[in-house]
């Protein structure tokens, strides 16, 4: 199946007084998601931004809004970041809150709903959900923190997900994040991902829009 590729940036790596001018420019770089990682100090070792932060993003931001929840139980705040304007919910497998009903309450506040699995997590535990989500998120570091390096055996895992996904009939997306650049952008992409993560490495970059649109044309 031929999906459509999706670039999604970072807001962890941009200049968080400047965040207007960083989404403006975000914009102008052809980004297609700007991707919004909220920590909570206990699902992983980091804190983040929240509710009144996306939802000042979302008046500046005509993008698609793709949020990701590292929180311990996200079925209690999901409805609260569609109304602040999600697009997408990704939350994690390895939360309290049970799959199948985050999954509904996601769907129902009106966002599109992602189940995201950390790199330990068997991508075979998730398979069952595959037919009520709109995408996958394949954790390809640790979560928690941007900047670290990509690691090499989350390949398979994406793989058999693409050849799961195909299996089923389904056209789900399968986003990656966490060490993704123009190299392993190209690996990803080569296994089956099709919404690629990016921070660290697209907001060093000399110019945006041609860093954005290397890793939409990746190709091994
Ligand atoms: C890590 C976050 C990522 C992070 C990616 O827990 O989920 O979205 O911002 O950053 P880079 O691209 O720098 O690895
Ligand atoms: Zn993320």
């Amino acid at each position: 199946m031929d999906m459509k590729n999706y670039v999604s940036a970072s807001v962890l790596s941009a200049d968080m007084l400047n965040l207007g001018e960083e989404i403006a420019k975000m914009e102008k770089s052809g980004i297609d998601m700007l991707h919004f990682d909220v920590m909570d100090g206990v699902f992983v070792p980091n804190i983040t931004y929240g509710l009144p932060v996306l939802e000042q993003v979302r008046k500046a931001a005509d993008i698609i809004l793709d949020v990701h929840l590292m929180i311990t139980d996200p079925i209690r705040y999901v409805r609260r970041f569609a109304q602040c304007g999600a697009d997408i919910i990704s939350f994690h497998a390895e939360s309290q809150s049970n799959i199948t009903d985050t999954v509904r309450e996601i769907k129902s506040a009106g966002a599109k709903a992602a189940l995201a699995v950390k790199p330990a997590t068997p991508i075979e535990s998730i398979y069952e959900y595959l037919p009520c989500l709109d995408m996958v998120l394949v954790m390809t570091v640790e979560p928690g923190f941007g900047g670290q390096g990509f690691i090499p055996d989350t390949v398979e895992k994406i793989k058999k997900a693409r050849a799961e996904i195909n299996r089923l009939g389904l056209d789900t997306d399968i986003q990656v994040d966490g060490g993704i650049n123009d190299e392993t952008a190209k690996i990803a992409k080569s296994v089956g991902a099709n919404v690629l993560v990016s921070g660290s490495w697209l907001f060093k970059a000399d110019d945006m829009r041609e860093a954005a649109e290397k890793l939409r044309k990746a190709e091994e």
